[in-house]
């Protein structure tokens, strides 16, 4: 019997510009590129064993046994790594999140990302780091931007060779934080998969794609010049888009619950007291408030007054995806 075993962690990304709507929906080319930071604190470790004597793909998250739709997935992805890596054998996936699943936190972003990288560790197989974010991709496509470090552009690419993701800047190029107020951590009604599906639904979606790649330029811009009043300009503008698009497909999805529009209002209200913060949203009604260091505690601190607000999670930029000793992966 021959057995071979490596695991990865990689963390959670917020997405300053959204990715929403594909293209190709089979290998996930995106309709538009996106930039996200990869999130401190916020990851899943997972390993993977290719096993030559294992009769089928097996999925453990979180300590518990996964069947149905997760199985399928992950075997599904399984299935891209075995055809490009050249592999015959199944494979035993144990994976664990520090963080809630489908909760507007993308779990499968850092989910993929790690499986990604186990995978490819594991079949001892040599991979670019351009490689291995389009591996991600066909999983899930934002984790191709939990791959690379710090601050990522995922180009949208019209292939699977050039629809790839690549840092722009290190995790301590700026010391942005994102206090997330979670508000609620059920499951999301429509996950992404679904909703990626419904965008071209929208009359709005064609406008949305549109002005997409001119929105990166000026966020990447205010990232590299640290100018925050532009990046808090650009940022809620885009997440207003997604969200409109959302709202405006049919049938329509609505992530935002009472609370998130008022703590979107407070976060208007706060910066223009002087408070260096921002609000993003993604497939959830959790408010992703990103600040600059300097003003994280005191976010943190107003967002825990509010009796909605059911927990507070703060993540600095964080590293890519790593490789990691599989003992320490429960
Ligand atoms: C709203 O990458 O989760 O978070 O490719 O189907 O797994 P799948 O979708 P996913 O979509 C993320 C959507 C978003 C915006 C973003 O992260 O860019």
């Amino acid at each position: 019997m021959t057995e071979r075993t490596a695991a990865a962690r990689a963390h959670a990304n917020i997405a300053f510009i959204k990715y929403w709507g594909n293209r190709d929906h089979e290998l996930r080319l995106p309709m538009n590129p996106s930039l996200s930071m990869n999130l401190d604190g916020l990851y899943a470790e997972t390993m993977v064993t290719w096993g030559d004597k294992l009769n089928a793909d097996t999925l453990t998250l979180n300590g518990d046994t996964i069947y149905g739709e997760g199985l399928r997935r992950v075997s599904k992805h399984l299935d891209a790594l075995r055809k490009r890596l050249g592999l015959r054998d199944f494979a035993r996936v144990v994976s664990a999140n520090n963080f809630p699943t489908g909760a507007g936190i993308a779990s499968s972003a850092a989910a993929f990302a790690a499986l990604s990288a186990a995978g490819v560790a594991a079949a001892g197989a040599n991979v670019s780091e351009r490689e291995l974010t389009t591996f991600a991709r066909l999983g899930s496509g934002s984790a191709s931007r939990s791959v690379p470090t710090g601050f990522v552009e995922w180009h949208e690419g019209n292939s699977h060779e050039t629809s790839y993701a690549e840092s722009i800047a290190a995790p301590d190029y700026w010391g942005l934080v994102d206090v997330i107020a979670v508000i609620s951590a059920a499951h999301k009604p429509v996950g992404s998969t679904a909703g990626h599906r419904s965008a071209e639904t929208s009359d709005l979606q064609t406008a949305r794609v549109a002005g997409a790649a001119e929105r990166l330029a000026i966020c990447k811009a205010a990232i590299l010049s640290r100018n925050f009043v532009a990046f808090a300009e650009i940022v809620e503008h885009d997440s207003n888009l997604m969200h409109a698009v959302m709202m405006t497909s049919r049938p329509p999805l609505f992530y935002w619950l009472p609370p998130t529009l008022a703590i979107m209002a407070l976060v208007r209200q706060w910066r223009a007291d002087g408070l260096r913060v921002c609000y993003t949203l993604d497939a959830g009604a959790n408010v992703h408030c990103i600040c600059v260091r300097e003003d994280a505690d005191e976010v943190s601190r107003r967002l825990r007054t509010l009796s909605e607000v059911i927990d507070v999670r703060i993540a600095a930029p964080g590293t890519g995806a790593s490789i990691i000793n599989s003992s320490s992966v429960a």
